[in-house]
């Protein structure tokens, strides 16, 4: 039924409830919470409120509808769901031979005995893999999703009844950061995040036990290293975060790769459209939205980029695409999909001169590159017309659709990035986090800085991806390493 608009659209999710088996133990003193134990929890102003566990006792969460939870141990949609979701990360674990390879490996070492980890991270069966490998190599781990509709509930029930602290469901607006909290609760040494949250909160409302206590941190996506070297030049970083994103073997493979199929993956399953003859607008052409524009290409879609950067652009002009404005491009686009980390993108001026018809999506980090506020101002109603689109009917008659709330396209409306290119990704964050656990082991302190991934260890995670693969190299030889390095040789 369509609803009349008045103010800012609810973030309501479009997705049917499940059935659950709730499990609602009392919420007493069961939380080993940090500020019992005298951590700084009052602390400075967080960008977003969050629930604190005030002496132990863990605050109500907001929002409605049915838990399976266990006090302090995990709270999750329904645990019903673990079998389908132990079936979905075996499928993941079998196409993920990099872990799994690190994972057998270290098995023995235990590297993470005695320590223990906090993950803000989307939970989809690719995460799971990852958690279940810090707990085989001896972490103490808790979890929470990274974004609001990206959870996997079966996935989270299987971490749950496998003995994982988790705290995700999807369609969590109202409790994300309270998950995050509970996260917390556990007193992590290090942290693993995507999108900063965690680190944000841990560093907003918990500054004395990020000074004190955690030993360091990873961060896994573009926004987020993006938000942490802003952090560290304000010199308000208090432990050392290695940029995972920035290692060759993820930037060049999850985010080119991974995000262009997963993102028309998640298009398609909105809408079914043809991608063949329609003009697709991608914001932003960075690796991301070099992935998607590459493969709505292929699709058979005329590209327009429209860009910030110069070379960014020229790329584009270089692969055959259109580069203009998006005030030009919002007339000629079919599809619209935004990939640039920065708010306000599309906004009120663009949705006024669109086709009728137009689709909308992102696939950045956060939901802030479609000003959907400003799309509530010039509409009159809007319906959900399928799952993850929602019609929006403007007050000059024509009609655009939005995918997935303006949030993450291919994680709210499809799987994510596929379970071989996330195998890379992930066998950087273990190997980050297996280096902060060794150089604490060995009484080493890594400066508080955002650290750069070790060459030697992206030429470890490619050359075992290759053999896994089946793949052979060449190897130069003396004569051939002595020529390329004699500064004489010439023509
Ligand atoms: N980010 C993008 N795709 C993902 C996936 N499959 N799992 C976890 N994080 C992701």
């Amino acid at each position: 039924m369509a609803t009349a608009i008045k103010k800012a659209p609810a973030k309501a999710v479009a997705k049917k409830a499940v059935t659950t088996n709730v499990q609602k133990n009392s919420v007493k003193n069961g939380s080993n919470g940090i500020h019992k134990n005298g951590a700084n929890g009052a602390a400075n102003a967080a960008p977003k409120a969050a629930p604190k566990a005030v002496a132990g006792k863990i605050p109500a969460k907001k929002g409605t509808g049915s838990f399976s939870e266990v006090a302090g141990k995990y709270c999750v949609r329904d645990i019903k769901q673990a079998e389908e979701g132990r079936k979905l990360i075996e499928w993941a674990e079998s196409r993920m031979p990099v872990l799994m390879h690190i994972r057998e490996k270290y098995k023995k070492a235990q590297p993470f005995k005695g320590l223990r980890l906090a993950g803000s991270l989307h939970v989809t069966k690719e995460t799971a893999v990852l958690v279940e490998t810090f707990a085989a190599l001896g972490a103490d781990v808790s979890w929470s999703g990274c974004n609001p509709l990206s959870t996997n509930d079966p996935v989270a029930a299987a971490l749950a009844k496998g003995g994982i602290s988790i705290f995700a469901w999807y369609g969590n607006h109202e409790d994300f950061y309270w998950c995050i909290e509970r996260t917390i609760d556990l007193k992590p040494h290090l942290t693993l995040d995507d999108g900063c949250d965690l680190i944000n909160t841990v560093h907003e409302h918990y500054a004395d036990f990020a000074k004190t206590q955690v030993i360091g941190g990873t961060e896994e996506t573009t926004t987020g290293v993006h938000r942490l070297r802003s952090r560290a030049a304000a010199g308000k970083l208090f432990y050392p975060v290695f940029a995972v994103n920035d290692a060759e073997t993820k930037w060049d493979f999850d985010n080119v790769y991974g995000t262009g199929q997963s993102t028309l993956d998640g298009i398609l399953r909105a809408t079914s459209v043809m991608l063949a003859g329609k003009t697709f607008v991608v914001a932003g052409h960075g690796h991301c939205g070099q992935g998607v524009a590459k493969r709505a290409k292929g699709m058979g879609s005329n590209i327009i980029i429209t860009e910030i950067k110069a070379t960014s652009a020229m790329k584009g002009i270089l692969e055959g695409y259109r580069v203009m404005s998006m005030d030009d491009a919002a007339k000629e686009g079919d599809i619209f999909c935004t990939a640039t980390g920065v708010k306000d993108i599309i906004r009120k001026q663009h949705f006024l001169s669109m086709k009728n018809g137009a689709i909308i999506c992102n696939t950045g980090h956060y939901d802030a590159e479609i000003n959907l506020a400003e799309l509530a101002s010039v509409a009159k109603n809007k319906r959900t017309i399928r799952p993850n689109c929602e019609e929006y009917t403007l007050k000059n008659g024509k009609k655009i659709f939005v995918l997935a709330e303006g949030r993450l396209v291919n994680l709210a409306a499809a799987e994510g990035h596929p379970s071989e290119v996330m195998d890379m990704s992930f066998a950087n964050q273990l190997m980050c986090h297996i280096s902060l656990a060794e150089a604490h082991k060995a009484g080493k302190k890594l400066p508080n800085q955002v650290i750069d991934i070790d060459p030697a260890q992206d030429e470890f995670i490619a050359e075992t991806k290759l053999r896994t693969m089946g793949m052979k190299m060449d190897k130069l030889s003396k004569e051939q390493l002595r020529y390329i390095n004699d500064y004489n040789a010439g023509t």
